[in-house]
């Protein structure tokens, strides 16, 4: 007999079926044995009666989480005992036969419930038991269904996915960086994406004028609610458009992704409010205001552009930064004072006042996505990183490529970078993003469950050309 997904039994009244899954809960009424089943479509209740002798003694081994197989005859339940509300409420299955695919030892927890109660090491640890609870398999589920979207967006409109490489050389985006050994060339590294801007921007420079990718990006930073050290973008860029054009487009997708997956939700603002950063800051004291109305209410969303940030910031030890990354031009009103800025160290603080034409989109007091309008020209990208001290020889070093393509036909370009774990966390109604991600790093970059990071051994380490300082 086929096997028949739980969803789809109601289909099926009258009829015997063959279904497979785990156990979910037993429960021993004297003669009668109840037994949910659950697979990855649903769950359902299942009776066995002493008249099925060898079903009903086997029935009285299954433990929680065991893995079976059920063949039973689907019968309407008992007028009272009808649930409707609940998805096949309205039956249950009458066991003719089991057979245990394999046995479970006890959970070291209850995968039933919603799971915030118990310690998130242990959740962790478990994470393959963890991601059983139903809470769980929706958001897995509903990301899913939110990157399909994404994709399909993209797609009609033209755009082309684009793989980037995961190992690459250093980028300038502000955080440290991960690095892994080359094993041909000792001594040197190649280091992970922190996003794949550069090669969005070297792929408008190849013609291809709608980039996207579903881009996995690595920052070894610490960790926090909203922070993982690999998270991942839809990461996107696009040739001859302005800022508006950006924005505009941005905005319907999120308004149709609203629409479309969570219509029950309800955005408390369109078109998006639009704020200046040094408007946010001074209203709001913040660059991510929160503008709900209601912030108790789980099902309102105010997005919020925030436009025109500054080029260049001061970072924590005083020393001139690029504020998004260097990569940005410069907002029309402000290039002759861009143009006239001093270079090395000797620019006065008005420096700090140059805006780029950046903007990120803030959503429920979260920063949901950062991107530009970007500098094509290489005298124009060489001044900013003239700016920001980087030297001529530390130039051609690191960015030659860059400098070098826009020397080839870069057509004018600019993107945008929503990161999906955050917005499947807030539409989740979720308070951080490890509950979004399948298999999470805690707050230490620690993998619980494969015990990553893990020293590897001698003969490898020779290889790579690697001794460890004590
Ligand atoms: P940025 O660094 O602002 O921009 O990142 C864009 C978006 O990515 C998400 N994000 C993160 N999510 C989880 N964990 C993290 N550690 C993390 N860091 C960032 C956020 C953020 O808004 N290349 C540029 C984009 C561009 O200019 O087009 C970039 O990466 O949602």
């Amino acid at each position: 007999m086929e096997r028949t997904l739980i969803k789809n039994l109601a289909d099926n009244i009258g009829k015997e079926v063959l279904i497979k899954g785990w156990v979910d809960i037993r429960r021993d009424h004297g003669k009668l044995i109840f037994i949910d089943l659950r697979d990855m479509s649903g769950k359902v209740q299942m009776v066995a009666l002493p008249s099925h002798a060898d079903a009903h003694a086997l029935a009285n081994t299954v433990r929680p989480e065991w893995v079976i197989e059920v063949t039973g005859k689907v019968n309407p339940r008992p007028e009272k005992m009808i649930k409707a509300d609940e998805p096949n409420g309205t039956l249950e299955i009458e066991i003719t036969a089991i057979k245990v695919l394999n046995e479970a030892q006890t959970p070291p927890f209850d995968v039933g419930n919603d799971g915030r109660d118990i310690n998130e090491e242990t959740r962790l640890t478990y994470r393959y038991l963890d991601l059983r609870r139903p809470r769980l398999q929706k958001n897995i589920r509903m990301r899913d269904k939110i990157i399909t979207f994404f994709r399909k967006y993209m797609h009609d409109n033209d755009f082309v996915e684009i793989e980037t490489p995961i190992m690459m050389k250093g980028t300038p985006e502000g955080s440290r960086e991960y690095v892994v050994p080359s094993r041909l060339e000792n001594g040197k590294f190649y280091v992970l994406p922190q996003s794949p801007q550069q090669f969005k921007q070297l792929s408008m420079v190849a013609g291809f004028e709608r980039y996207f990718q579903i881009a996995r990006c690595f920052r070894d930073e610490d960790t926090r609610g909203d922070r993982q050290p690999e998270f991942t973008q839809l990461d996107f860029e696009m040739s001859f458009v302005t800022q508006e054009d950006i924005l505009q487009y941005t905005e319907k997708m999120f308004v149709q992704l609203i629409a479309e997956l969570y219509p029950h939700k309800k955005i408390s603002q369109t078109p998006f409010p639009r704020i200046t950063y040094a408007e946010s800051l001074e209203k709001y004291g913040t660059d991510k205001p929160d503008l709900r109305k209601d912030k108790a209410d789980e099902n309102e969303l105010a997005f919020a552009w925030i436009l025109d940030f500054p080029m260049f910031e001061k970072d924590k030890e005083g020393n001139i930064t690029a504020a998004h990354h260097p990569f940005c031009s410069i907002k029309d009103e402000d290039v002759d004072k861009f143009m006239a800025a001093e270079s090395g160290g000797k620019h006065s603080d008005d420096i700090y006042s140059i805006r780029a034409n950046s903007y990120d989109l803030v959503l429920n007091g979260f920063e949901l996505s950062s991107g530009s309008i970007r500098i094509h020209k290489a005298d124009m990208q060489k001044k900013v990183f003239e700016l920001l001290g980087v030297s001529e020889e530390e130039q051609q070093k690191k960015f030659a490529h860059m400098l070098e393509a826009f020397r080839f036909g870069t057509p004018p370009h600019g993107g945008f970078a929503p990161g999906i774990d955050r917005i499947v966390m807030i539409l989740q109604n979720e308070p951080n993003i490890r509950e979004v991600i399948a298999f999470p790093k805690t707050g230490e970059g620690r993998d619980l469950m494969m015990k990553a990071p893990s020293e590897i051994d001698a003969k490898h380490m020779k290889e790579l050309g690697i001794s460890i300082l004590k």
